[in-house]
């Protein structure tokens, strides 16, 4: 195996466009990200062709950026990391293809990448050390997971939602409650004024012994608090600034309770000791605080990612130094995988 010395990664899989550079001892030389918040804010969501659109137009930009920032030049990489499933299919394919370019060029390996997995070894890029085994809890918009991680590569799917992800029920509360997309930051931002105990959304499947998650009814319940349950005589109060508050920190209260009985789950079920979470909904304050007193309680050795490698981002496809270590290499006809990942 050539013996390469820095890594290029690109991600493209949602709405960021995203490269870094990183070295083998899992250094990130440059992080670049590009987010697109600004083309999808008045759809209340991502549009897909809008986004494949923007990444043509920014991967290469992107690229020239993070290699400037990190001092390194094109010829000087010598292996090319990129996120291929799961996702939306336009927007991985334009990472893909500007990757598949750049290993055939250069002539270096290429090394296709899971962006789930990679939300938890951006644990692993932060804590500067190997972390596993460990149980793995990816919370962003499009997955709630729960994983047995035996390695940065090995991982088996404990429990999963069985409707909406955590992070999509931030976006449409936050759409329901009329503020801005994404809405994870939004409503965390505006519950910091509210009552968390002002309404007692129900907790699905908090009790129950199964690894599993269900967020659809909790949006539900806000829609009806805030406007008003369909065919119901009383009129409901107006949305005043107090009541989105109150509103907003009694459904994030609602969404990190079960977050946090789930990860003890887990733990409590499989014997290990070591939790990593990832994904844009662990840059939220009250979860990852809850974590920390989970952690402290149990105790287990808890490792969440910093907050700017929880939502999308290329240096989280440090991962993709594991695969080339252990030689896994990918084709030049390698495809996307698009969708969610596979349950
Ligand atoms: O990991 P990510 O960037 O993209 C996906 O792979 O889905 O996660 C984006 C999600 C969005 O739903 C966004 O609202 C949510 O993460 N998010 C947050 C916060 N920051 C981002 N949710 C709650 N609190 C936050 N501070
Ligand atoms: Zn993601």
């Amino acid at each position: 195996m050539s013996s390469a010395e820095w890594l290029l990664s690109l991600e493209t899989s949602c709405d960021e466009t995203s490269a870094a550079v990183i070295r083998r001892d899992r250094r990130v030389l440059s992080n670049v990200v590009s987010t697109q918040f600004e083309l999808h804010e008045r759809f209340g969501g991502v549009v897909p062709e809008i986004a494949s659109r923007a990444h043509v137009e920014r991967v290469l930009p992107v690229i020239d950026e993070a290699l400037r920032q990190a001092g390194v030049s094109l010829t000087n990489i010598g292996v090319i990391a990129v996120a291929t499933h799961p996702g939306l299919v336009g927007s991985l394919l334009v990472g893909l293809t500007a990757a598949k370019s750049l290993a055939l060029a250069l002539g270096v390996p290429l090394v296709t990448v899971n962006h789930v997995a990679a939300h938890l070894y951006a644990c692993r890029m932060a804590a500067g050390e190997d972390i596993f085994p460990a149980i793995g809890f990816v919370v962003s918009g499009g997955h709630t997971h729960l994983f047995d991680c035996r390695s940065a590569v090995e991982m088996e799917l404990l429990g999963c939602t069985t409707d909406d992800a955590a992070g999509e029920a931030f976006d449409k509360v936050a759409q329901i409650l009329g503020l801005e997309y994404p809405g994870g930051p939004q409503i965390e931002r505006v519950a910091q004024g509210g009552n968390p105990r002002a309404f007692a959304f129900a907790r699905s499947y908090m009790n129950d012994a199964q690894l599993r998650f269900s967020f659809s009814g909790l949006k539900t319940a806000v829609l009806y608090a805030a406007k008003g349950t369909p065919g119901a005589r009383a009129a409901v109060p107006e949305l005043t600034p107090q009541r989105i508050s109150d509103l907003a920190a009694s459904f994030q209260a609602a969404v990190v309770d079960v977050l946090i009985a789930k990860c003890e789950l887990a733990i409590q079920q499989t014997g290990r000791q070591t939790l990593c979470v990832g994904g844009g909904v662990a840059a939220n304050g009250p979860f990852r605080f809850a974590l920390e007193q989970l952690a402290s309680r149990l105790p287990c050795r808890l490792v969440i990612a910093p907050r700017d490698l929880c939502t999308d981002n290329a240096a989280m496809l440090g991962l993709g130094w594991e695969l080339y270590e252990r030689g896994m290499f990918a084709a030049l006809d390698a495809d996307v995988i698009p969708g969610l990942m596979r349950t």
